[in-house]
C-alpha cells in the first residue's frame, strides 16, 4: 500500500523520500514521497511533464536526485546503485529494442549484459518469447515488428534477469486496445507471481485496471494518493449526464445545466456535477422539459478517474484535452 509515513520494513519494495530535481531553473520534482509494498502495483498518474519519467529515472539509478533519498529493494539508489540495478527491470517510455537484431538476439544480448549463466540463456530466452507471444517473430529483425510487438519484446527484455521490481514507463502508450489489454494481462500475471511493479501512465483506465494504489503527480508534486476507489470518493459528487437528440440544443442545455457543466459536440452529451444526487437530475430534466428539449438519454453517473483528475489538477487528461481541442 502506498502511504506517506510508513517506515521501511521487510515488505517495503520502494521508498521515496522528499525527492527533488531541477533542470537549470526549472524544478521538475518538488519533494516526492511514496512507499510501495512488495508484490503490489503502483501507478504514477500525471499529465505530460509532471515528472513521472524523472521519478522513474531516479529510482532506477539513471539520474541522481538533487535532494531527498530513495531505496529500492532495501538499497539506497545513490549509495548502492549496483545492487539496485541488480534488483530491477526497466521498460522505458521509448522502447530499448535494437531494430537490427532479431527478437531472440535482443533478449540474449540483455542476458549477456546481466552475466546470466550462458547455458541457461537459450532456455530463458525461449520462455520469454513464448510468454510474450513472440515465438513466430523471434528470428526476424525487430524493425519488422509492429508497435505492440516491440513493446512486448521490450517488456520481455526487462524481465530476462527475473527482477524483483519492475519499472514500466508508459508501457502501453500507442498500442491499440487489444494489444493494450494483452499487455495488461501480462503485467497482472507478473504481479501475481510476486513482482513489484511501478508504472507510469496517462491512461485512467490503465491505472484503474492494474494498480492497487495510485499516486497522482502534477508539476513535480504528489497531489493525491490512494486506491482508485478512494480517489474517486475524493472527487466527490456524482454527475448528471444527458445526451441530446439535436446538436443545436447543446448550447442552451449547457447553460441550463449550470456554470460547471461541460459538453461534447461529438456525442451531444452534457454533464454537470450532481450535488444533490438524483434530485439534481430531476431538476435538470424539469428545466429541459419546460424548454421542450428532446433527449436521447439521461443518467446519474458515478465519478470516473477522469473526473478525479480534472478535479485535482484543474485540467483534463491528455486524452480529454485532445478531444476538446479537436472540437473547439
Ligand atoms: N534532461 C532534461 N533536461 C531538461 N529538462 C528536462 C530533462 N528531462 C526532463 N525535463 C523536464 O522535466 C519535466 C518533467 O519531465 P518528465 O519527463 O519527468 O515528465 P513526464 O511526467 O514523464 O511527462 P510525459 O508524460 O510527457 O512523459 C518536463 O518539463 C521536462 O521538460
Ligand atoms: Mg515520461
Amino acid at each position: 500500500m502506498a502511504t506517506k509515513h510508513s517506515r521501511i520494513s521487510a515488505s517495503v519494495a520502494i521508498q521515496a523520500k522528499g525527492l527533488r530535481k531541477s533542470y537549470g531553473e526549472q524544478q521538475v520534482l518538488k519533494g516526492v514521497d511514496f512507499t510501495l509494498e512488495q508484490g503490489s502495483i503502483l501507478a504514477l498518474l500525471g499529465p505530460n511533464g509532471a515528472g513521472k519519467t524523472t521519478t522513474i529515472r531516479i529510482l532506477s539509478t539513471l539520474l541522481k536526485p538533487d535532494e531527498g533519498s530513495a531505496s529500492v529493494n532495501g538499497f539506497d539508489v545513490v549509495k548502492k546503485s549496483a545492487q539496485v540495478r541488480a534488483s530491477i527491470g526497466l521498460t522505458g517510455q521509448f522502447a530499448a529494442v535494437d531494430d537490427y537484431m532479431t527478437g531472440r538476439e535482443n533478449i540474449l544480448m540483455i542476458g549477456q549484459l546481466y552475466h546470466l549463466p550462458a547455458e541457461d540463456l537459450p532456455e530463458r530466452t525461449r520462455d520469454l518469447l513464448e510468454q510474450f507471444d513472440l515465438v513466430d517473430a523471434a528470428d526476424r529483425p525487430a524493425r519488422t515488428y509492429s508497435g505492440g510487438m516491440k513493446r512486448r519484446l521490450d517488456l520481455a527484455m526487462s524481465l530476462v534477469a527475473s527482477p524483483a521490481i519492475l519499472f514500466l514507463d508508459e508501457p502501453t502508450t500507442g498500442l491499440d486496445p487489444r494489444s493494450r489489454l494483452a499487455l495488461w494481462h501480462m503485467i497482472k500475471e507478473l504481479a501475481r507471481g510476486g513482482t513489484t511493479i511501478l508504472l507510469t501512465t496517462q491512461y485512467m483506465e490503465e491505472a484503474e485496471y492494474l494498480a492497487d494504489n495510485v499516486i497522482v503527480i502534477d508539476h513535480g508534486q504528489v497531489i493525491a494518493e490512494g486506491t482508485v476507489s478512494e480517489l474517486k470518493a475524493q472527487a466527490g459528487a456524482e454527475r448528471v449526464e444527458v445526451t441530446l437528440k439535436r446538436a443545436k440544443d447543446l448550447h442552451v442545455v449547457r447553460k441550463l445545466a449550470g456554470a460547471e457543466a461541460s459538453s461534447d459536440e461529438e456525442t451531444l452529451m452534457v454533464t454537470a456535477p450532481a450535488r444533490k444526487g438524483a434530485e439534481s437530475l430531476y431538476e435538470l430534466l424539469g428545466k429541459l422539459n419546460t424548454a421542450k428539449i428532446p433527449l436521447e438519454s439521461a443518467a446519474l453517473r458515478r465519478p470516473t478517474l477522469d473526473d478525479v483528475f480534472l478535479a485535482l489538477t484543474g485540467h483534463a487528461t491528455e486524452e480529454e484535452a485532445a478531444k476538446e481541442a479537436k472540437h473547439a
